[in-house]
C-alpha cells in the first residue's frame, strides 16, 4: 500500500523544459518545490509527437530524489515497462486507450514494484477505468488531448475527474490531472477531486529563476499552503 502525500502534489512536466539541459532542469525544479517530476514519453504513434525513452529517464535519475512520474503515451507499452522501471521510474502510467490488455500492463507495473497508473484521454469516459480501480495507485486524467504542451484546459474533463473521485472514494489512489494546468485552472481540477497536478508550460516558461514562484502559485491555486 502506498501512502498519499498530504496536500496538493505538483508534478512539473519536463516536456516544456530546455531539452539541451535536462539534467539541470530536473535539478532546478526539484530544488524549487516540485513534489514529483513528470516525464512524458511519446512514440509518434499513439500521439503525434516523439520525446524520449528509458535511457533519458536513467540519465536524469541521479539529478533528483523526487518521485519520477512517468507518463507513457506509447502503444504498445508492455514491451517497455521493465526498461522504464529499471531506468528509475517510481510511478508508471499507461493509457487505457493504448491497447487491449490494460489489466496485464497494470499487473506488470505492480509486479515490477512500481506505482501503477492508468491514464485516460479527454474523450474517454470515466467508466472505461471502473473495472481497474483495484489495480491502480494513480489515475491520470488528461485535461488536454495528449501530445503537446501549452494547450488549453478542456472544461468537460471536470466531470470525468468528479466521477473518478467518487469511484475511488475511500481508496489510497491519487487523481492526477495533466494539461493546461495553471494557477487559474488548477482550482477547478482540485475542486472536482484531483490531488496531483502536472504543469509544463506554467512552470517552465520564463526560465529557472521563476520556477519556485510558479510552482508555489500552482500549489496555492490548488488550495495548498506555500512553504516559506
Ligand atoms: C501532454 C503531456 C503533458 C504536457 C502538459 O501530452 O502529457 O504532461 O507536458 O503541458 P502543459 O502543462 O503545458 O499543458
Ligand atoms: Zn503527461
Amino acid at each position: 500500500m502506498t501512502t498519499r502525500t498530504a496536500g496538493p502534489i505538483i508534478s512539473p512536466s519536463i516536456l516544456s523544459a530546455d531539452f539541451a539541459a535536462l539534467g539541470e532542469e530536473v535539478r532546478a525544479v526539484s530544488e524549487s518545490g516540485a513534489d514529483w517530476i513528470h516525464l512524458d514519453v511519446m512514440d509518434g504513434h499513439f500521439v503525434p509527437n516523439i520525446t524520449f525513452g528509458p535511457d533519458v529517464v536513467k540519465a536524469l535519475r541521479p539529478h533528483s530524489a523526487k518521485i519520477f512520474d512517468v507518463h507513457l503515451m506509447i502503444a504498445p507499452a508492455d514491451p517497455y515497462l521493465a526498461a522504464f522501471a529499471e531506468a528509475g521510474a517510481d510511478a508508471i502510467s499507461v493509457h487505457v486507450e493504448a491497447g487491449p490488455h490494460i489489466h496485464r500492463s497494470l499487473q506488470t507495473i505492480r509486479s515490477l514494484g512500481k506505482r501503477a497508473g492508468v491514464a485516460l484521454n479527454p474523450g474517454t469516459p470515466a467508466t472505461a477505468i471502473e473495472s481497474l480501480i483495484d489495480m491502480v495507485d494513480l489515475v491520470l486524467v488528461m485535461t488536454v488531448n495528449p501530445g503537446f504542451g501549452g494547450q488549453s484546459f478542456i472544461p468537460s474533463t471536470l466531470e470525468t475527474i468528479a466521477r473518478i473521485k467518487a469511484m475511488t472514494a475511500g481508496r489510497d489512489i491519487d487523481i492526477e490531472v495533466d494539461g493546461g494546468i495553471t494557477p487559474e485552472t488548477v482550482g477547478l481540477a482540485a475542486a472536482a477531486g484531483a490531488n496531483a497536478f502536472v504543469a509544463g508550460s506554467a512552470v517552465f516558461k520564463g526560465g529557472p529563476a521563476g520556477y519556485a514562484e510558479r510552482i508555489a502559485a500552482i500549489r496555492a491555486g490548488a488550495g495548498g499552503t506555500v512553504a516559506c
